[in-house]
């Protein structure tokens, strides 16, 4: 199989970061803008020790009128406090996230040129800094604000290939698959490994129960096209628990209705995604996510046989998606749903 290598990602940073701290006296401390650097790190902290750690992941663009904005960072900031609160950590008043997301993008915006190639990507981080390694929340936190300039972390909208896994799990009902914690993450690893030698970007989860029914692809939201181009049932699985309520994945299912095509929220099985993939009823499929922006699938390995996406290449559904996310937060477009918020 063939298909775009994940491109170097996540180690451009600007120039500043933003730190703020949390203790069960004082509450949140004001937040600073420093220079980027190391961290002092006790060896004991909680966060390193039980993973009391959560994260976000937005974006800002530089406007075709010069301006930067962030794209929708309200809703980040609500996901990183509903992450906290399942992770008994303290919640991050909303209006201290947007004013750091601000603050940073005003000091190193700077490096973002005006041709639309390249957004800042911002990774709020909070993490348990108290030493103590007893089993039980901390009392102390810092909550840490950096960014990367990026041009996306696949290449330009070319298609990947995806391998379903079927013995290991990203996510299980009642757990953390509704939000964003470090711990999510590095589980995956070993399957993204498989997916790799078998020539595959990304793995495909299923769900953890009955094994069957499509939750996400690597770190991202997974969707389908039946039909089209003009008319199209975009499909995505329903937010069950065990699948990331996306702020990319909201904003799609919201474009593929403004472009005219029916948005669906719906659960879909491996054999069904197989079969409509054979009858040529399903024509297209993408994975989106802040990171990814909207990418194009074209090809599933798994051990019941392989089969192809429509014809393999990136289908015009899937592409005018891409090109509509990006419109709206590149500002070629009216915001007439007000994502973008100036800084
Ligand atoms: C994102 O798309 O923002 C993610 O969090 C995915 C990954 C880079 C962790």
């Amino acid at each position: 199989m063939t298909g775009t290598k994940t491109t170097a990602y996540g180690n451009a940073f600007t120039a500043h970061m933003v730190l703020a701290d949390w203790t069960e006296e004082s509450g949140w401390s004001p937040a600073r803008t420093v220079p980027f650097g190391e961290l002092p790190m006790h060896p004991a902290m909680v966060g390193l020790h039980y993973g009391q750690v959560v994260f976000e992941g937005l974006k800002a663009f530089r406007g075709r009128d010069g301006g930067l904005a962030l794209f929708r960072p309200e809703e980040n900031a609500r996901r990183f406090r509903d992450s906290a609160r399942r992770l008994a950590m303290p919640e991050l008043p909303e209006e201290v996230f947007l004013a750091a997301a601000e603050e940073l993008v005003a000091v190193d915006g700077g490096m973002l040129g005006g041709d639309g190639s390249q957004s800042l990507y911002l990774r709020p981080l909070m993490f348990a800094s108290e030493p103590d390694l007893m089993l039980r929340p901390a009392r102390r936190y810092t909550f840490l604000l950096i960014a990367f300039a990026t041009g996306g972390l696949f290449g330009d909208a070319d298609a990947i290939s995806v391998w379903v896994c079927h013995d290991q799990s990203r996510a299980m009902p009642g757990g953390t698959g509704d939000i964003k914690c470090a711990g999510n993450y590095a589980p995956t690893y070993l399957a993204q490994n498989r997916a790799s030698e078998k020539g595959c970007q990304q793995v495909v989860w299923l769900d953890s129960e009955e094994r069957r029914w499509i939750e996400e692809a690597g770190a991202m939201s997974l969707f389908f096209v039946r039909g089209g181009p003009d008319g199209a049932r975009v499909v995505t699985p329903e937010l069950t628990g065990t699948v990331l309520p996306s702020v990319t994945r909201a904003s799609v299912l919201d474009l593929a209705a403004d472009l005219g095509h029916t948005p669906v929220v719906e659960r879909v099985s491996l054999e069904q995604w197989r079969k409509e993939c054979e009858s040529g009823e399903m024509t297209e499929a993408f994975s989106c996510g802040t990171a990814a922006v909207v990418t194009p699938v074209s090809r599933v390995r798994d051990e019941g046989g392989d089969w192809t996406i429509g014809d393999g290449t990136p289908g015009p559904v899937t592409r005018a998606l891409r090109g509509a996310l990006l419109d709206v937060q590149h500002g070629r477009v009216p915001d007439h749903r007000g994502w973008l918020r100036p800084v």
